[in-house]
């Protein structure tokens, strides 16, 4: 079994990449855990709990079932969390189990982080976006009108366990929406990744585990968010309006098509600002196609203009973006909000 460490401040963790999920007893086990709480959805509580449930049968598991779905993410759900931890008696001796994509782990990684002021909790990631992405790193939140994750912490895991043979069951759409975090991977980091996924995925377990690497790097070199990691954020800003603009529900523009979306736009303005390699935006909008993904989309850009004038991180009408030098390689740069409506345009004509 292929293992990674990952550094996080006073917290180490192991992914352990696997094809069966034993493993998940054997690390209960051997850290003494008394009580198991799964945390998981709908979709995949038929799926996967079952056989989770029976391998901690010897370690009192419980189970609690979210719609599945981003209007999860809600304060009123990490309330019912937590109390449904207390109802049941659950002590800081005692385990939470994320089980499910990155609502999920979101989620249930928030209830952990606040219930008893910190329970320990595992990360079981069953989507590509949640294997390659969000089960890493520390990051979880629930959402509140005021914006996605404005309401949550910096809670590592204690173990992740990645099973990316279940990556076979997921929706077709469900697999685009990850994989545009895995182009993402490959555009601020590893041109080769960039280009194995140009010519396309034949092994799902490699590119799951080459993107935990990625992760790992980003997140080991700046845990809280404050420089590195930002980088991973290319192609959200826009996104973000994206998703603003359709009541981020995720039905018409998932969160990965939104960044799709982003990242293109965001390379044709490097290009026609000079800062980003010429032909940059012609392979992005090759890979997005190959994965069934969005380069452009029919949001009016008064309307997207107006929601990034909305973003708290706006300055004097300019915002800090993640910009590529080339495929591969990423910086920050400050943009003037107008320059995106003049050379959005121009892309979109
Ligand atoms: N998904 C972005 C981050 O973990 O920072």
């Amino acid at each position: 079994m292929e293992s990674l460490k990952v550094k996080a401040n006073g917290r180490g963790y192991t992914i352990d990449f696997v094809d069966n999920y034993t493993s998940i007893g054997e690390f209960v086990g051997a850290a003494g855990y008394k009580k198991c709480a799964i945390i998981t959805d709908e979709n995949v509580d038929k799926l996967y709990a079952d056989e989770i449930m029976s391998i901690l049968q010897a370690y009192q598991p419980f189970k609690m079932v979210f719609p599945a779905g981003e209007a999860t993410k809600n304060p009123q759900n990490l309330i019912a969390g937590v109390r449904w931890l207390a109802n049941n008696n659950f002590s800081r001796t005692d385990l939470v189990i994320a089980l499910g994509g990155g609502v999920v782990g979101d989620l249930a990684g928030f209830i952990a982080a606040t219930y008893d002021r910190g329970v320990d909790f595992i990360q079981v990631p069953t989507t590509i976006v949640a294997q390659c992405d969000s089960s890493i790193g520390g990051k979880v939140a629930v959402d509140i009108p005021e914006g996605k994750n404005r309401f949550g912490a910096f809670y590592p895991p204690k173990y992740v366990c990645i099973n990316a043979s279940v990556l076979q069951t997921l929706p077709e759409r469900n697999r685009a929406d990850g994989m545009a975090e895995v182009i993402k991977h490959g555009c601020i980091y590893d041109a080769k990744l960039f280009d194995d996924l140009s010519r396309g995925i034949d092994d799902f377990g490699a590119i799951v585990r080459r993107n935990c690497q990625i992760k790992q790097h980003f997140v080991e070199a700046d845990e809280y968010d404050r420089g590195l990691r930002m980088q991973l954020n290319f192609g959200h800003t826009l996104a973000h309006s994206i998703e603003s603009y359709y009541g981020n529900d995720g039905e018409k523009f998932t969160h990965g098509e939104a960044v799709a979306v982003g990242m293109a736009v965001m390379a044709r303005i490097g290009e026609r600002l000079g800062v980003t390699e010429g032909g940059t935006y012609e392979k992005i909008v090759d890979v997005l196609k190959k994965y069934r993904l969005p380069y452009k989309t029919d949001v009016p850009i008064a309307e997207l203009i107006g929601y990034m004038k909305g973003d708290k991180k706006v300055m004097g009408g300019v915002i800090n973006v993640i910009m590529l030098e080339k495929i591969g390689s990423a910086f920050v740069r400050q943009l003037k909000i107008d320059e995106v409506g003049e050379f959005y345009d121009n892309y979109s004509a």
